[in-house]
């Protein structure tokens, strides 16, 4: 068996790679290391919970008493535990500060120690190349994060490939544009928009709704993942991009129209202070290694609308009881100034 630890596999991302990797790997035993952190759910794990070939560990990537014994048991990491949301990292960036940097550095020291690894895939993100008025972001290109989120992931990033370059740690790092598709937590604009269109409340969209986002499919980043950790080259970086670039108020505008919703439910708020403009991934490096995105964006966007309405026992009690939710939303969108 072939030992894999995932961090952060109750999130997002996490779990639907979890789910696809349990299904396509046979020979994977699989451990998830998450924090259960507001965007960490045991549900999203429901179809590996009782699996012979998965276990879950709660726990904080950040203390090493819990997280070194795993990495250094492993033969493949794959790292996606962070705090991820920007707007949050805006109201407040220690959180992002102490797991996408601190927790980083203690999973980096430990895979210094763990005789079997020989995969360490540091899972960052576009948003490190900052704002790309034109042209594509190319691996080589200097990183110019804006937000503390991405600038902590940018820091993230370099010392991932530091204890490449220095101790020889087996490091891999991808960065992959906005990510779209089942389980995605609802601050993000996507489940965010369809889950207040389906209760007819207003779309809360950022200044001009010009900004440009390249959506990715969650199943096309995870079978990028999966390319990178059997063909990547350690120390090198693979973009990974769905080639769907969108205005926000074009995919405002796709998202009513598909659930039948009226226009009007847009509503025009004050920008996100330092609001990326655009970002867009050339990922002809990965390309070249035999992947390329599969999933239509229309298709997919249609099948997310279709889980959200499928699937209202797994968002409603976050919007409508959790009052931690209540309170983030209350702060980030009660006041906020018409554009
Ligand atoms: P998410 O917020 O949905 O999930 C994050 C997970 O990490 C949660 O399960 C949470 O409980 C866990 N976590 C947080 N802090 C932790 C800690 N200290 N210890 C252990 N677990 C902890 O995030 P996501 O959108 O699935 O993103 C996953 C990764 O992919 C992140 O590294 C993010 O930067 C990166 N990424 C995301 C996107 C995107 O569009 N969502 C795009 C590119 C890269
Ligand atoms: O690009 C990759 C990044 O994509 C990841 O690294 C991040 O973890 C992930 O959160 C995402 O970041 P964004 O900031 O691009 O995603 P978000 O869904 O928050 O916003 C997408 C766009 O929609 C952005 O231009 C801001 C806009 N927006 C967002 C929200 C939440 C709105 O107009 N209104 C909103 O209420």
């Amino acid at each position: 068996m072939i030992t894999v630890l995932v961090t952060g596999g109750a999130g997002f991302i996490g779990s639907n790679f979890v789910r696809w990797a349990h299904d396509t790997h046979q020979d994977w035993h699989i451990t998830t290391l998450d924090k259960l952190t507001y965007a960490g759910r045991l549900e999203n794990l429901e179809a590996v919970m009782h699996s012979p070939r998965h276990t879950f560990v709660k726990g904080d990537i950040a203390d090493a008493a819990v997280a070194a014994p795993l990495v250094q048991d492993a033969d493949i990491v794959v790292h996606f535990a962070a705090e991820t949301h920007v707007d949050r990292s805006i109201q407040s960036a220690a959180d992002f500060l102490t797991t996408d940097v601190i927790g980083t550095f203690v999973l980096l020291e430990a895979a210094r120690q763990a005789p079997r690894l020989r995969r360490f895939v540091q899972i960052s993100t576009d948003e490190v190349y900052g704002s790309v008025p034109t042209g594509h972001s190319v691996e080589t290109d200097e990183l110019r994060p804006r937000n503390p989120y991405s600038a902590s992931k940018a820091g993230a990033d370099r010392l991932a490939y530091s204890y490449w370059a220095t101790y020889n740690v087996p490091v891999v790092i991808t960065r992959a544009s906005n990510n779209y598709g089942p389980n995605q937590f609802p601050e993000k604009v996507i489940p965010l928009f369809i889950t207040n269109a389906i209760d007819g409340v207003p779309l809360p969209l950022y200044g001009d709704g010009l900004n440009v986002r390249d959506w990715l499919h969650v199943d096309d980043h995870c079978r990028g993942i999966d390319v990178v950790i059997d063909h990547g080259v350690n120390g090198e970086v693979y973009n990974i991009g769905g080639g769907n670039e969108v205005k926000n108020v074009d995919l405002t505008h796709r998202i009513l129209e598909l659930m039948g919703r009226p226009q009007t439910l847009i509503r025009p708020v004050a920008d996100r202070p330092g609001h990326d403009r655009r970002y867009a991934l050339d990922t002809r490096k990965l390309q070249g290694l035999g992947w390329a995105p599969t999933v239509p964006f229309d298709a997919g966007l249609a099948a997310t609308v279709r889980w959200y309405t499928d699937h209202e026992s797994w968002w409603r009690p976050i919007k409508d009881q959790d009052a931690a939710f209540k309170a983030y939303y209350a702060a980030q969108y009660g006041n906020r100034a018409k554009a």
